[in-house]
């Protein structure tokens, strides 16, 4: 089996630190590592293994050689570096919104369009974390029923927004102000989750919005979104309203459900089984339950899911993506 030169792009950050911690577990095929972050911390040493690796800052001609480019230190070092990457002929997997929206980069979950990738375009778009847990379950029941209609609530853990996320919880929690959130994050939830746009939506909503679209291949699917900030750590949550275009029973629904890779079903509420954040932590399954009727229309589905934002919301998706592309032979 053939090894790659692999890069990370902000590798000292937490997602990139994920990318390190997933490409030693998933036991990822290398042959070199290259560690890349900001100027501060170019020289810094950070541990892959049994092994040290000297990180170092972007500059021309970086990413020579590079077969594999994992980017995550924010979107315009994106923009600026992965067409950089691109050019020397790496497939890039890129975890910022920079490039989703691009019409010719493909922004995939594995489990559901690989076959979006084209390799006359190797940017490869990451999906927003709740937007891939959310269209994991969507997927089934769009073959099987049709999907006409989404309406997404999410409660999104701190660690969303990186260290400085869970360090303004860590804060607040030990009753210091907020440095970070604009309000105290340990004693109330947050409706906002990046800028509001004009149409009193923000940004956050909009990606889970257009990036659905995009990754089903559904242009015109209705869907609404309101993110919210919760007093969590890790593992993001979204209650999911579908209308269906086709009759279901419940049966048939959670069938769906068992029957897509990458969903474990918890869903037991006499006994009090069903999602919450923990079950999330540290693996790279979307689990779903609460699954009942909406009461509100005809075909109307309610369910509830979780996932490690971190890792299924951002690295482990990212590297799934790069091995389902080398098992498909398109790197
Ligand atoms: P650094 O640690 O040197 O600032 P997080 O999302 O957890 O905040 O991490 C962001 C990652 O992006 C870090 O690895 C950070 O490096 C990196 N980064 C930030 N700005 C740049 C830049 N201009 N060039 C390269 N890497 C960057």
């Amino acid at each position: 089996m053939k090894n790659y030169k692999v890069a990370v792009v902000g590798a000292t950050g937490l997602v990139g630190s994920t990318f390190l911690k997933l490409l030693w577990e998933y036991k990822f095929p290398i042959e070199t590592l290259t560690l890349f972050a900001s100027e501060r911390s170019a020289g810094k040493k950070v541990a892959f293994g049994d092994k040290e690796y000297t990180v170092q800052k972007l500059e021309e001609g970086c990413f020579d050689g590079i077969e594999i480019a994992l980017f995550s230190a924010g979107g315009s070092v994106s923009q600026k570096w992965a067409p950089e990457a691109e050019k020397s002929g790496a497939v890039v997997i890129d975890n910022s919104s920079a490039w989703r929206m691009v019409q010719e980069c493909a922004l995939i979950v594995p489990e559901i369009n690989l076959a979006h990738f084209d390799s006359a375009r190797k940017i490869v778009a990451n999906p927003n974390c709740s937007t891939i847990q959310s269209v994991l379950p969507l997927k089934p029941l769009e073959d099987k029923f049709g999907l006409k209609r989404v309406v997404y609530t999410t409660y999104q853990a701190v660690s969303g927004s990186g260290m400085k996320g869970k360090n303004d919880l860590a804060r607040t929690l030990a009753g210091e102000e907020p440095e970070f959130y604009p309000y105290n994050i340990a004693k109330t939830c947050i409706p906002q989750i990046d800028v509001f746009t004009d149409n009193g939506y923000t940004k956050e909503e909009l990606k889970m919005v257009n990036e659905t679209r995009k990754i089903l291949g559904k242009p015109d699917l209705k869907v609404s979104a309101t993110c919210v900030r919760v007093p969590v750590m890790n593992a993001h949550a979204v209650s999911i309203m579908v209308e269906l275009e086709k009759p279901f029973t419940l049966e048939e629904v959670r069938k769906a459900f068992e029957g897509q890779d990458g969903i474990k079903v918890l869903d037991d509420p006499q006994n009090s089984i069903y999602p919450v954040s923990t079950v999330a932590n540290d693996n790279d399954l979307v689990y779903v339950g609460r699954i009942r009727r909406d009461l509100s229309c005809d075909n109307g589905l309610l369910f509830y899911c979780v996932s490690d934002n971190i890792r299924k919301g951002a690295a482990a998706n990212a590297i799934q993506i790069a091995q389902a592309l080398i098992k498909a032979e398109k790197i």
